[in-house]
């Protein structure tokens, strides 16, 4: 499926009369759409009452899309259980923290652990696997839809008794419990396994900071578990055809959900959620939809080849809430490229026309409400058309010498922390901002049980700023891996807390501190009535913001790079680095931002890697698969590049050189090697 590029898009033969889907298959297919997912909302449809199942619809639209020659991913309807199922059995509703359950009227109102559910779920897709699992057009099966989005957090009673069986399984003993939980402060001993709870309401909303830990952990563990009952139903029933699902959404551990069950990841891709429609143009984000870059890394991390099932064709929005701007010209291609120059093959459109009616009305399709030619229409076609263009390239994987470590107990650490959480996502941001500044294609790495040191030192620099959470274990793979001569980079807040969250009575910084010959004497917030936090590096300034750590080198061959300029700890070491083995680990004292990642990516030797073939500006992205570089204009004006050395470029055919204007949205794709 993802071994070359494909388009598809989501359909629902339930929307429109059958009389034009013959039509739309036709006029899809001329686009060059070759797959239509469909299905993943429709059990009412499927299963109209209690036990009596129908599939006769999507049997009349799949021999259709079978005569066409066209491909079906058939989604699991989970995601919205009928009126009936919900008013017989309305312990499977998801609940507010208060315990007020949700109802019938949206989707995603059901809970994973109600046994019944588990139950209805686990016979609607057995029915789904039985009936369509060998259809000649079925090439795929999506589990359920957007796992976690809409509400990640769940808190039926059905959650609250899986909890406890959960948290006995984990820490078997009360004693133990209360041990790891903290009890003994606010006399939060537990003296039954009865007592144990979810998040309920409590005075300011806030809660034991460890019970919140396992809270994520269990919220995750629900899902992984909910979908993997879907695939081990639906593996032996649907022959060669693959298992996805789609999006990327909090409180959900990937790494464990694709583990095994999943062949590969989907993203849904929504650049103009980037957008915030409410700020004021000054403050306004230049190049809002670059973010998206980061999602799509973010998805690579955890899926190598990954496709887009929902990628942007228009103006997004729901009735009451949400609303962006159409695409402007240009931009839905520029989107697909983003996706495509980070490694999804597989692009499918959300969705082939508006909804005619619901809460997404707004949310727009290729085609609209009159299904009359339209400019996003002649767009897909120009993409039909660059897509035989990059056949070759869209072979080769995505190409990063540096990485942005991450992992799930920090993530969700930082979650529930707002000291942890500050810096986590001020760093996320600005090392982001500065590796696309510096045109440093950037991966993201999720550290978990099962990763080597070879996965490591697959990256000339690994940077891991805020792993409040460091365990020994971790830190040794860390260390092979600086060892081995790749660099390392910490940043303030590492290593003060075990994977309980409670902080041990332990020098601050861990074993990053002992490997960086380091002491963490003292550290703080920047107040607002502080000096901006900076330091002097080689001379120039280095912001260091939002929390310093104030450092002491404990090593003699440790090396001070920068010491404070500001505050009363000016003078102190802010950043210092040491050699260990052929590598080097460093530690910046602070967040990072877009200047001080930029100037710490330089100060190691990084930035620019294919600078000797092109000069870009700020508005331009490079992203690397193998020998081809894609560079994406996010600007609605031209851009002017420099081709520093002949080079083939694909979409236009010329070999280019000197200097070139990329248009408004405008993609050129290079192939740096010939
Ligand atoms: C996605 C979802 C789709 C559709 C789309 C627009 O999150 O998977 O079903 O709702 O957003 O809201």
């Amino acid at each position: 499926m993802l071994d070359q590029l494909q388009l598809g898009v989501c359909y629902y033969p339930e929307h429109w009369p059958e009389s034009i889907w013959e039509d739309d298959l036709a006029r899809m297919k001329a686009c060059g759409i070759r797959t239509v997912r469909v299905g993943e909302f429709a059990w009412a449809l499927f299963e109209p009452e209690e036990g009596r199942f129908d599939f006769s619809l999507f049997d009349r639209f799949l021999a259709l899309a079978e005569a066409q020659g066209m491909r079906v991913i058939m989604g699991t309807p989970t995601a919205t259980p009928p009126i009936w199922l919900t008013e017989k059995y309305p312990e499977v509703l998801n609940a507010r923290v208060d315990g007020v359950p949700y109802r019938h009227g949206l989707r995603r109102h059901y809970n994973y652990n109600s046994e019944k559910y588990r139950e209805l779920c686990a016979r609607i897709v057995r029915q789904m696997g039985d009936h369509f699992g060998r259809h000649p057009a079925v090439v795929g099966w999506q589990i359920d839809n957007e796992l976690n989005c809409e509400t990640n957090e769940f808190y039926s009673e059905a959650d609250h008794r899986a909890f406890r069986a959960y948290m006995r399984e984990r820490f078997k003993t009360l004693e133990n419990l209360n041990d790891k939980m903290g009890g003994v402060v606010w006399s939060q001993i537990y003296t039954d396994w009865s007592q144990l709870h979810l998040r309920r309401p409590t005075i300011h909303d806030q809660y034991n900071p460890h019970l919140l830990l396992e809270e994520k952990r269990f919220f995750s563990e629900s899902a992984v578990r909910f979908c993997r009952m879907q695939c081990e139903i639906l593996r032996p029933r649907i022959g060669d055809a693959f298992i996805t699902t789609n999006g990327i959404f909090d409180n959900l551990d990937y790494e464990r959900l694709i583990g095994g069950d999943l062949d590969f990841l989907c993203y849904d891709s929504y650049p103009n959620f980037a957008l915030d429609m409410y700020q004021e143009p000054a403050k306004q984000d230049k190049y809002p939809d670059r973010k998206w870059s980061r999602n799509l890394s973010l998805t690579r991390a955890h899926s190598s080849s990954f496709g887009i099932m929902e990628q942007q064709a228009g103006a997004n929005g729901w009735t009451g809430r949400m609303e962006s701007p159409m695409p402007r010209p240009g931009q839905m291609r520029l989107w697909t490229m983003q996706s495509v120059a980070h490694g999804a093959n597989f692009i499918s459109y959300f969705r082939w026309r508006n909804a005619p009616c619901g809460t997404e009305i707004y949310w727009h399709g290729l085609n609209d409400y009159d299904n009359l030619e339209n400019r996003r229409l002649a767009e897909l076609r120009q993409v039909r058309d660059d897509f035989k263009k990059l056949a070759e390239a869209a072979q080769a994987p995505y190409r990063a010498r540096v990485a942005y470590v991450l992992d799930y107990d920090n993530e969700w650490d930082a979650a529930c922390d707002r000291w942890h959480g500050r810096a986590h996502r001020h760093s996320m941001d600005g090392m982001f901002r500065a590796a696309q500044d510096l045109h440093e294609p950037m991966d993201f790495l999720y550290l978990n049980e099962e990763t080597t040191v070879a996965d490591l030192s697959k990256y000339a620099l690994l940077i891991y700023p805020h792993a409040a959470i460091l365990e020994d274990s971790v830190a040794d793979k860390l260390e092979a891996y600086a060892r081995g001569g790749g660099q390392l980079m910490f940043c303030a807040r590492t290593g003060y807390k075990d994977r309980w969250g409670r902080c041990p009575m332990r020098p601050m910084g861990f074993r990053a501190a002992e490997l960086c010959g380091i002491r963490i004497s003292d550290y703080t917030f920047v107040g607002p009535h502080d000096e901006p936090g900076a330091a002097v590096m080689d001379g120039e300034a280095l912001d260091m913001p939002l929390f310093n750590d104030i450092l002491d080198v404990t090593r003699d061959d440790a090396r001070m790079e920068a010491t404070y300029s500001a505050n009363y700890y000016a003078g102190k070491p802010a950043v210092v680095s040491r050699a260990v083995g052929a590598g080097r680990i460093w530690y910046y004292g602070a967040a990072l931002s877009e200047a001080s990642g930029a100037a710490m990516l330089k100060k190691l030797g990084f930035g620019e890697p294919c600078g000797n073939l092109l000069e870009l500006p700020d508005s331009c992205e490079l992203a690397a698969r193998g020998d081809y570089l894609f560079v994406l204009n996010y600007a609605r004006t031209e851009a002017a590049i420099r081709v520093k050395v002949p080079m083939p470029e694909l979409l236009s055919g010329e070999t280019m050189s000197g200097e070139r204007k990329l248009p408004p949205f405008g993609v050129m794709v290079f192939h740096s090697s010939k």
